[in-house]
């Protein structure tokens, strides 16, 4: 791009982000005809979240030296895109709540969900046709290799519920095409849209990546750990599903022969009590030095993520902000 027409852009604060894509997302997507398709696409999109990609496309647009007005529509078809994602995953894993409240094939109907998660798909995508040719293409490619790899990692876990003998690395593969890598391609986008060297675009990735993975062992951690009051999300969902997430995979390695046998017998049974079952596989997660070990893990791909942007050519003051919102992710509760 040429340098004649970037200004040195400062950055804007995550609310101030946060705020102009709502304020964005609401003025573009709204309901029509059939009001049955339309309705659970919005009621899904207005119900929040946390909005963290769509703030990451922002601010990598404007680490790039672009006005993250330009990203708008990128931020906008990865956030449609990953509550999209969210719609079919509450079907997959059978969760009655997202973002504290019922989810939409719970409101709805499966079949409802289905479509309107489709609908969906189509609608991100088509965001990226009010891009120019190369850029266009450029964001397509991206997202047509990311959308394929969420579903990859999302088929992979739920293969792993009924397998037993998954590998840690196999948890790591799974949780990165089912998360990190949307978070990823958020990133890189916003670089995409800023029209930077391919070099910082990948970069950028990178460091979206290793906190994505972190992103993700934080929501396995609080899946178990959080509270019910305030988490949005059923508590203890995983452990429902059996969920061959890293605090379990640890918990089988750590734990005393009695405990191992026991933990392998509460994911092997169907129909135990949920509380029950919830309540002792909690137990031996915090006995055998698992749960600690994964807040261990959060804070090393968390300081991955960091150690990348040291390769990334630009101000202190941008990393500070980037590292401050990867800090703040460690510490979130929802
Ligand atoms: C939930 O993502 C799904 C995961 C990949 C863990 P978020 O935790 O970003 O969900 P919202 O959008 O903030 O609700
Ligand atoms: C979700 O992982 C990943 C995607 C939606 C692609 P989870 O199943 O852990 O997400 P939550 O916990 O339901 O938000
Ligand atoms: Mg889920
Ligand atoms: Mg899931
Ligand atoms: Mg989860």
């Amino acid at each position: 791009m040429d340098v004649f027409l970037k200004k040195n852009y400062s950055m804007h604060s995550i609310d101030a982000y946060r705020n102009e894509f709502v304020t964005y997302l609401k003025a573009k997507i709204k309901s029509k005809e059939p009001h049955s398709l339309y309705a659970p696409i919005l009621y899904i999109l207005d119900l929040g979240g946390k909005r963290l990609r769509p703030v990451l496309t922002l601010m990598a647009a404007e680490i790039f030296e672009t006005d993250y007005k330009q990203a708008l529509d990128a931020a906008l078809a990865v956030e449609v895109f990953h509550n999209f994602s969210l719609v079919h995953d509450d079907i997959m894993d059978d969760a009655p709540l997202r973002r504290g409240k019922t989810t939409v094939h719970e409101k709805w109907d499966i079949n409802t969900g289905i479509l309107s998660g489709d609908a969906m798909m189509i609608m991100a995508y088509q965001l990226f046709e009010n891009y120019e040719p190369d850029v266009f293409k450029s964001l397509a490619k991206l997202f047509g290799k990311t959308a394929l790899e969420v579903c990859e990692g999302q088929q992979y876990d739920i293969d792993f519920e009924t397998r037993n003998d998954v590998s840690e690395e196999e948890y790591l593969t799974m949780i990165t095409y089912k998360t990190a890598v949307l978070v990823a391609a958020a990133m890189k986008m916003g670089a995409i849209v800023a029209g930077t060297s391919e070099e910082a675009q990948n970069a950028i990735y990178e460091f979206g990546k290793n906190l994505g993975i972190a992103f993700q062992l934080q929501d396995d951690y609080l899946d178990v750990f959080g509270d019910p009051k305030t988490f949005g999300k059923q508590v203890g969902g995983d452990i429902l599903e059996n969920k061959k997430t890293f605090i379990y995979l640890k918990a089988l390695v750590l734990s005393n022969d009695n405990n191992r046998a026991k933990l392998l017998n509460l994911y092997a049974e169907k129909g135990i009590d949920a509380d029950n079952k919830v309540e002792q596989v909690t137990q031996i997660f915090m006995e055998s030095g698992a749960a600690d070990i994964t807040k261990k893990e959060i804070e090393n791909y968390t300081i991955k993520a960091f150690n990348v942007l040291e390769q990334i050519n630009i101000s202190s003051e941008k990393k500070l902000m980037l590292k401050q919102f990867g800090e703040n992710l460690m510490k979130r509760k929802v």
